[in-house]
């Protein structure tokens, strides 16, 4: 980021916190009720409406608890099907099973991709569709209107992006720290990385008139309004980004891999807001107000910041980028040959840079090694590897994998708790079994 950039979003911070934000559609009661249940005033974490991750429950990751087992049968809301080999379901949510991408290439194919939804897939028809573009961020005060024709008449640009949860790897949080947090249970599968085709973000605020007061821009999906467990409305789904991001290289997109948008993930058209984490992807977009103040939501306020000891009292500023990860694509607990070698492969990836650095240990962290890369470092990629391996005996092992990406960054031993377990960091231990 330039120096002129987080400039701007130092003072953009400034305004946030001083409270010289609007919150459009959050009647003040909530906004302040959300504040407070995110930490600015010392309360509990904000229930999710989704089953917590309690610390020594011993449920290991990839394990369904209760909840999730209760909608196995059947994804609430999600349109494609989600056969068991794929996918491992949690509430309104379907999360890939890392094993299952092994030979799958570089790009998650459709069907295998993860769904994050808040309540349920829209199924949404394109010739219906449009998009409203408005706010006082406007150079005039009339809302301009796009159809997904106007929209292709854009420059097109097509670009390989990951979309991963904030929330991916939460359940390690209990599972490998021993340290409660809230909200859905994530193994390493809320990822996936897709070839997008669509427009930039950019041409569209310009065309529709972007004045120079605009500081924040806000998409907001077409699904239901979201509805906590204890009953509070927080209205559609919508995050605001600033606007020094969303003139960078946000997309709105209508092709996923060759093919138009899935219901499930935005059809006929989405945001991508590349190596940010997932939630800034709103999909299902029908408009997306320009402000020339802040903008609050609930998904830059109690959800999607760092709360906790070790953070700011009143809370860490907006999330912004993904943070960095590996995982094997082996099943948890899988069972390999003993005295046999093994190719063993996986993926890491980080929104702070390429991956350049992959290593292995197959001791448990006693000694490492270099896994191979069949990938070149791409910004906002991930790198597949692979590694062979020949278990000496039968009996129980750990296997790591360690990355470090462009920028310096290498995976951590542990990552520092947040109440709400975003943004899971650390070194995996995955167990498997030899005989
Ligand atoms: N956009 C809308 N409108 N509604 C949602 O529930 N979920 C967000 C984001 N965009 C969501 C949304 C979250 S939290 C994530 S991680 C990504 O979409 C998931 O994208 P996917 O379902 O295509 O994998």
């Amino acid at each position: 980021m330039c120096s002129a950039e987080s400039a701007y979003d130092r003072r953009r911070l400034r305004q946030w916190l001083a409270g010289e934000a609007h919150a459009p559609g959050v009647p003040r009661r909530d906004m302040l009720r959300l504040l407070a249940a995110a930490g600015l005033a010392g309360a509990a974490p904000l229930p999710l409406g989704a089953p917590a991750v309690a610390a020594g429950t011993g449920s290991a990751p990839g394990t369904a608890n209760a909840a999730d087992r209760a909608n196995a049968a059947n994804a609430p809301g999600i349109v494609k099907p989600l056969p068991d080999a794929w996918f491992t379901v949690r509430g309104t949510n379907a999360e890939t099973r890392f094993a299952s991408l092994a030979g799958t290439g570089y790009h998650t194919p459709n069907d295998r991709f993860f769904v994050r939804n808040h309540t349920a897939t829209p199924v949404l028809a394109a010739a219906d569709w449009s998009l409203t573009v408005w706010g006082d961020g406007l150079s005039h005060d009339r809302p301009v209107t796009f159809t997904l024709d106007d929209l292709k008449r854009f420059p097109t640009v097509t670009r390989s992006a990951f979309v991963e949860c904030a929330g991916n790897g939460r359940s390690l949080f209990a599972a490998q720290q021993g340290q409660s947090v809230s909200g859905t249970a994530w193994t390493l599968g809320a990822i996936g990385a897709a070839r997008w085709r669509g427009v930039r973000l950019a041409d569209v605020l310009r065309r529709a008139g972007l004045g120079r007061r605009a500081v924040d821009v806000m998409p907001r999906g077409l699904d239901a309004d979201y509805v906590t467990a204890d009953g509070t409305n927080l209205g559609r789904v919508r995050r605001p980004l600033p606007l020094s991001k969303a003139l960078d290289d946000v997309l709105l997109v209508h092709e996923m891999n060759g093919e138009p948008l899935p219901h499930d993930h935005g059809h006929p058209v989405r945001v991508l807001v590349p190596s940010w984490i997932g939630v800034a992807s709103v999909k299902w977009v029908g408009d997306i107000q320009v402000s020339a103040r802040p903008l609050y939501s609930p998904w830059n306020t109690g959800f999607y910041r760092l709360f906790g000891d070790s953070h700011p009292a009143r809370g860490s500023a907006p999330l912004t980028r993904q943070t960095i990860k590996s995982a094997w694509e082996l099943d948890w607990d899988a069972v390999l040959r003993a005295g046999t070698t093994h190719r063993l492969t996986g993926r890491s990836w980080s929104g702070t840079g390429g991956v350049v650095r992959v290593e292995v240990s197959t001791d448990g962290g006693g000694t490492w090694r270099p896994a191979q890369l069949h990938d070149a470092p791409r910004r906002d990629g991930w790198v597949r590897w692979s590694t062979h391996w020949r278990p000496p005996a039968p009996g129980p092992y750990t296997l790591l994998a360690r990355a470090t990406d462009t920028g310096g960054r290498t995976q951590p031993d542990t990552t520092v708790h947040n109440t709400q377990g975003y943004l899971f960091d650390a070194v995996v231990r995955h167990p498997v079994r030899a005989r």
